[in-house]
C-alpha cells in the first residue's frame, strides 16, 4: 500500500491518482469513502457532528482501508492528527509526505468551500497554524518527504516513481 499525507491542497489526490494508474494499483480516498459511508459531504458532517465525531469516522476509515493491499491512499490533511492513525499508516504502508508551504496552499485553496477547518476569516493564518502543528506529525508518519514547491504533477510523479 502506498499513502500520501499532507495539508489540504497539496496534491494528495491528484498525485496519488496518477501513480496508482502509473502501478496499474487501485486508487481509493479516504475523504470520499466517508461521505460515501455517511451519505453527506464532509462539511455537512462537521456542521451537523463537530469536529470529533469526524475524526473518530475517519480513524475507522482509515483501520479498513490500510488493510488493502496493493492500492494508492489518498488520505485527508488531518489523517495523522491521531497517533493511532499515524502508526497504522507507517507500520501497513509506504508513506509519502507532500510538503508544501501554508503560502503555496493558500494560492490554490483561496476560493475553496468545501473543506471546513479553512472556512474563516483570515485562511491563510489557519494553513500557517495546521502547517506549524501537523507538519511535524506528517514527518513523523511519512517514509518520503517530497517537496512541491516548483513542481508540475508530472515531475512530481516522476520524483516519487524514482523514490518507489
Ligand atoms: C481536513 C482535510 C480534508 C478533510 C476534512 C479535514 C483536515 O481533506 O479530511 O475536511 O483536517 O485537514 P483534504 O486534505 O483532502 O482537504
Amino acid at each position: 500500500m502506498i499513502v500520501f499525507v499532507g495539508l489540504p491542497g497539496s496534491g494528495k489526490s491528484s498525485v496519488g491518482k496518477v501513480i496508482a494508474r502509473r502501478l496499474d494499483m487501485p486508487w481509493v480516498d479516504s475523504d470520499h469513502e466517508i461521505e460515501r459511508e455517511l451519505g453527506c459531504t464532509i462539511r455537512e458532517y462537521f456542521e451537523a457532528k463537530g469536529e470529533h465525531a469526524f475524526r473518530d469516522q475517519e480513524e475507522a476509515a482509515l483501520d479498513t482501508l490500510t488493510q488493502r493491499v496493493d492500492t494508492v491512499l489518498s488520505t485527508g490533511g488531518g489523517a495523522v492528527l491521531r497517533s493511532v492513525n499515524r502508526q497504522r499508516l507507517r507500520d501497513r504502508g509506504t508513506v509519502i509526505y507532500l510538503r508544501s508551504s501554508p503560502e503555496a496552499l493558500f494560492r490554490r485553496l483561496r476560493h475553496d468551500t468545501k473543506r471546513p477547518l479553512l472556512q474563516v476569516a483570515d485562511p491563510l493564518k489557519r494553513l500557517r497554524a495546521l502547517y506549524a502543528e501537523r507538519d511535524p506529525l506528517y514527518r513523523e508518519c511519512a517514509h518520503f518527504v517530497i517537496d512541491t514547491h516548483g513542481s508540475s504533477l508530472s515531475m512530481l510523479v516522476n520524483r516519487i516513481m524514482m523514490q518507489l
